[in-house]
C-alpha cells in the first residue's frame, strides 16, 4: 500500500540569506514515489529550496515537512540523500572515488554495531561496499574507483557525487543540476539511472535547466522564480506562455529582493 505522507509539504516558506529575501510564500505538496522537476533563472532560489529541504537553512517564515517530519530528523535518519551542485563543491581533497562514494554510506554506519564501526574501511559491512559498487557500476564509473576525485573531469565527478547519493539509498533523492556539464551518453545514463529509482519507489526531486528532459521524464514540474509561479504537468508547465511568466518573475525579484525585518 502507498504511504500516503507527502514527500514535501511546504506551507508559506520563506527564506533568506542575511535578511535579503530569495523564496517567498512557497506552499506545495509532492508526493512520494514521483519524479519532480524544479526549474527556474539563475538566483531564483533553486538551491535554496534545496538547501531548506535538507536542513543546512532555516526557514524565515512558514512551515516545511518532509515525510511527516523536520528535514534535520529526516536527514539524520538517512531517508533523504543530497546532490549539491557542482559549483558549490571543494574539489581539493586527496580520496578516491570509491572513498567519496562510501561518504554517501557514513550516516548509515552509525547504526552498525560499535565493533563494526571501528575497524577499518575496507572490513566494514560488505552492505557498505556492495552498496557502493553498484553504485559506480550505475553510472559507468566502476573503473575509476582507485584514482583521485580530484583528477577526474567535471562530467566524471558529477557521475561519482551522483553515484555517492544513490549509495545512500535514502526514500528521497535531491539533486542539483545532476544533467549540467554532463554529454550526451552521460545524461542518458543519469536518467535512466533516475527512472530505475523511481520504478523502485523513490522520490527524485531534481533542479535542472533541461527543458527536454524535464519533459519527457519528469512527473511535475515546479516554476520557482522567488515565489511559485506554477506547478502541474510537464506539459502545462513547460508551454511557451508559462516560460515566459516564469522569466518575468515575481515583480520584486526583479529588484533583487525584498529586505525582512531584522
Ligand atoms: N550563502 C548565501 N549567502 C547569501 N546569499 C545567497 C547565498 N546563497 C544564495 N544566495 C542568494 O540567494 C539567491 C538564490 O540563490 P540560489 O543559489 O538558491 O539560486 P538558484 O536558483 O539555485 O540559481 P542557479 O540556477 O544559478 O543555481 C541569489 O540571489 C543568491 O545570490
Ligand atoms: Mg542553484
Amino acid at each position: 500500500m502507498i504511504d500516503p505522507v507527502p514527500a514535501l509539504q511546504a506551507r508559506r516558506l520563506c527564506a533568506a540569506y542575511h535578511q535579503q529575501t530569495v523564496l517567498e510564500d512557497i506552499t506545495l505538496s509532492l508526493p512520494q514515489g514521483q519524479w519532480t522537476a524544479i526549474v527556474g533563472p539563475n538566483g531564483a532560489g533553486k538551491s535554496s529550496l534545496l538547501n531548506l529541504v535538507i536542513g543546512s537553512l532555516a526557514p524565515l517564515r512558514g512551515e516545511l515537512r518532509i515525510l511527516g517530519k523536520s528535514p534535520a530528523s529526516q536527514r539524520r535518519a538517512g531517508n533523504i540523500a543530497y546532490m549539491a551542485q557542482q559549483e558549490h563543491m571543494e574539489w581539493d581533497f586527496p580520496i578516491s572515488v570509491r572513498d567519496t562514494v562510501l561518504t554517501g554510506r557514513y550516516g548509515l554506519m552509525r547504526h552498525d554495531p560499535l565493533w563494526q564501526r571501528l575497524v577499518p574501511r575496507h572490513w566494514a559491512n560488505p552492505s557498505h561496499r556492495q552498496a557502493v559498487e553498484a553504485a559506480l557500476e550505475a553510472v559507468d564509473m566502476a573503473d575509476y574507483a582507485a584514482r583521485p576525485i580530484g583528477a577526474l573531469s567535471g562530467g566524471q565527478k558529477k557521475r561519482v557525487m551522483l553515484a555517492r547519493a544513490l549509495a545512500q539509498q535514502a526514500r528521497i533523492l535531491l539533486l542539483d543540476e545532476p544533467l549540467a556539464g554532463v554529454d550526451p551518453p552521460s545524461e542518458a545514463l543519469i536518467l535512466a539511472t533516475l527512472e530505475r529509482e523511481r520504478s523502485a519507489g523513490r522520490t527524485v526531486i531534481m533542479v535542472t535547466h533541461d527543458m527536454p528532459s524535464a519533459r519527457v521524464h519528469a512527473d511535475n514540474v515546479l516554476l520557482i522564480n522567488r515565489t511559485l509561479v506554477g506547478m502541474g504537468t510537464p506539459d502545462e508547465m513547460l508551454s511557451d506562455a508559462m516560460l515566459a511568466r516564469l522569466a518575468v518573475g515575481a515583480p520584486e525579484a526583479r529588484h533583487g529582493g525584498t529586505r525582512v525585518a531584522a
